[in-house]
């Protein structure tokens, strides 16, 4: 089965799918050519967007979902050095290593659950790319991602249009969620950018939100997705 036959991802578990991953790593970018899979560079260039040429080299980054890094080397040529990735497959995690563009590579999933090695406010800047689609990441991974960014630092990732009402988890969900956490204060929307061809002619936007405050209330947040649908 290839990685991205979506809909066979529909009740694999979490760790099926990092294993399917690490089953294709070694021709992973090949596969996901770059000319029609663009989402690393557009988050690459709003992130660029944001950090001034001469601060780049010491802004810290984690790259969410890193993959084998395919962001964290758009991230480099702009002048980037302080990359972080995280993501659950052993072999994803081989083959980025092997391109020298990350510090540290955290083999974890991201979800609700704090990640123990990372401390609050530890990051300038998450991103993630090709990392909101069918048994990736969960809605509740915004929650981490936001304890993780200092006050003032940016959060940056892009979502294709469509995976809003076709991802189960993210029906009812997803967007409710970015607009809670806006409402309470935890980030602020900079932009929203859309895209004609974030993934072949798929349409999806890049969305930059500031972070205002870390310390989210992850039990309520998990109680209002579970009465979302
Ligand atoms: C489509 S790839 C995108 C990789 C990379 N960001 C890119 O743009 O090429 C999705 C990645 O998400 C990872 N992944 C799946 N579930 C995850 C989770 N809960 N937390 C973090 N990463 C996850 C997979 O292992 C895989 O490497």
């Amino acid at each position: 089965m290839s990685f991205d036959d979506y809909n066979k991802r529909e009740g694999m578990t979490p760790r099926q799918i990092a294993d399917l991953f690490t089953s294709v790593a070694s021709s992973y970018d090949q596969i996901w050519t770059i000319p029609s899979y663009r989402d690393p560079i557009h988050v690459s260039e709003c992130v660029s967007d944001f950090f001034k040429e001469d601060k780049r080299a010491s802004v810290r980054i984690l790259d969410v979902a890193a993959g084998t890094g395919m962001l964290a080397e758009q991230l480099w040529k702009k002048g980037f050095r302080q990359l972080d990735g995280l993501g659950p497959s052993s072999g994803m995690m081989g083959e980025a290593m092997k391109k020298g563009v990350y510090t540290n590579y955290y083999l974890e999933f991201m979800d609700e659950n704090p990640i123990s090695t990372l401390k609050t406010d530890t990051y300038d800047c998450v991103v993630a790319a090709g990392a909101f689609n069918i048994g990736l990441l969960p809605c509740a991974a915004l929650l981490e991602m936001v304890r993780l960014v200092k006050p003032g630092g940016v959060i940056c990732f892009g979502i294709l249009d469509a995976r809003f009402t076709e991802v189960k988890d993210y029906i009812d969900r997803l967007e409710p969620l970015m607009q809670w956490l806006e409402q309470d204060g935890a980030w602020q929307l900079l932009d929203k950018k859309h895209y004609d061809d974030s993934y072949d002619q798929d349409p999806g936007n890049l969305f930059r939100y500031i972070v205002r405050a870390s310390d989210v209330q992850v039990k309520q947040y998990i109680q209002k997705l579970r009465h979302a649908h």
